[in-house]
C-alpha cells in the first residue's frame, strides 16, 4: 500500500497537515540528540527519509540507518540523500521493523515518525528496539494523538472521516490507502495507554510532549541502564 502512494506521499503530508509536519519532525530531531552528538541512530519506518535527512544534517558526527519494509518509499527519498552528499553516513535498509538486521546494543537512539501505528503487533517492534538500543538509549515516537480531547474531537472526526480519504483519493487516486491511514489513527492508543504499553514492554522513564494542542505527540522512552557495579 505504501508502495502505491509513495509518489504522492510527501506532497500529501505537507498539504494535509498545512506544513505542520515539518515542525513536528523538527521537534523530534531536536529531542533525538545522541550522547555527544555522535554514534548510530536508527530511523524506523523511515518512509521517504524526511526525518533521516534532518537527523543527518543536524548531527554531523553520526551514522544513520533508515529502515523501512517498502522499497518504493525508500527509493522515493533516495535523491534527498544524494543531493546533500549524505551517502557515506546514511544507509537505507529494506527490512521489517519486527525483525531488524542490526546487532544487539548497536544504536544510541531510535526514531519512528508516523510509523509505529502501522507495525502490528507493536510489541514485536518494541522488543527489537530494546534489543538494538544500547542501555540508556532513547526511543522517540512521533505519532498522531487520539483526538479524544473534547476541543479537538469535532475537527478530528471531520478530518479523519471526510477530508483525509477525499484528499487522498483526489491526489493519489487511492481512497483505500487514506481510509486506512484514518482508521489506524483512530485505533491508536492515547498517550497514557501508550506509556503503559512502553513500560510493560520494558522501557523506563517514558514521557510525552504534546505538539500543536496534542494533534501529534512526541513520546520518549529510555531503555534500562545497566545496574551499577
Ligand atoms: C506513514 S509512513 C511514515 C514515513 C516517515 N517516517 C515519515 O515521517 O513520513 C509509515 C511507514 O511505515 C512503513 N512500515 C509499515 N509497517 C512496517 C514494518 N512492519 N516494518 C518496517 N516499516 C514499516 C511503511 O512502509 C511506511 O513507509
Amino acid at each position: 500500500m505504501f508502495g502505491r502512494i509513495s509518489r504522492w506521499y510527501d506532497f500529501l503530508n505537507h498539504f494535509l497537515s498545512l506544513g505542520l509536519d515539518i515542525h513536528w519532525r523538527k521537534v523530534l530531531v531536536r529531542e533525538a540528540e545522541p550522547p555527544g552528538g555522535r554514534g548510530h541512530i536508527v530511523d524506523l519506518a523511515a518512509g521517504t527519509l524526511d526525518v533521516t535527512v534532518m537527523l543527518a544534517k543536524r548531527y554531523q558526527a553520526t551514522r544513520i540507518t533508515a529502515v523501512d519494509f517498502s522499497k518504493p518509499m525508500l527509493d522515493q527519498g533516495a535523491s534527498k540523500i544524494s543531493k546533500r552528499g549524505l551517502e557515506k553516513r546514511v544507509s537505507r535498509v529494506v527490512a521489517d521493523g519486527r525483525r531488524l538486521p542490526l546487532a544487539d546494543g548497536s544504536a544510541q537512539c531510535m526514531t519512528v515518525a508516523f510509523g509505529i501505528r502501522n507495525i502490528v503487533p507493536r510489541q514485536d517492534a518494541y522488543a527489537e528496539v530494546l534489543r538494538v538500543l544500547e542501555p540508556g538509549g532513547q526511543f522517540l515516537i512521533l505519532e498522531f494523538g487520539s483526538g479524544k480531547k473534547r476541543i479537538l474531537r469535532g475537527i478530528y472526526n471531520l478530518y479523519l472521516n471526510y477530508l483525509l480519504p477525499l484528499a487522498g483519493r483526489i491526489v493519489s487516486g487511492d481512497k483505500a490507502a487514506y481510509q486506512y491511514l484514518a482508521d489506524t489513527i483512530r485505533a491508536f492508543p492515547d498517550e497514557r495507554a501508550l506509556a503503559r504499553e512502553l513500560l510493560d514492554a520494558g522501557f523506563e522513564t517514558v514521557y510525552c510532549l504534546p505538539l500543536s494542542w496534542g494533534i501529534v505527540n512526541l513520546h520518549i522512552a529510555e531503555t534500562p541502564r545497566r545496574a551499577e557495579g
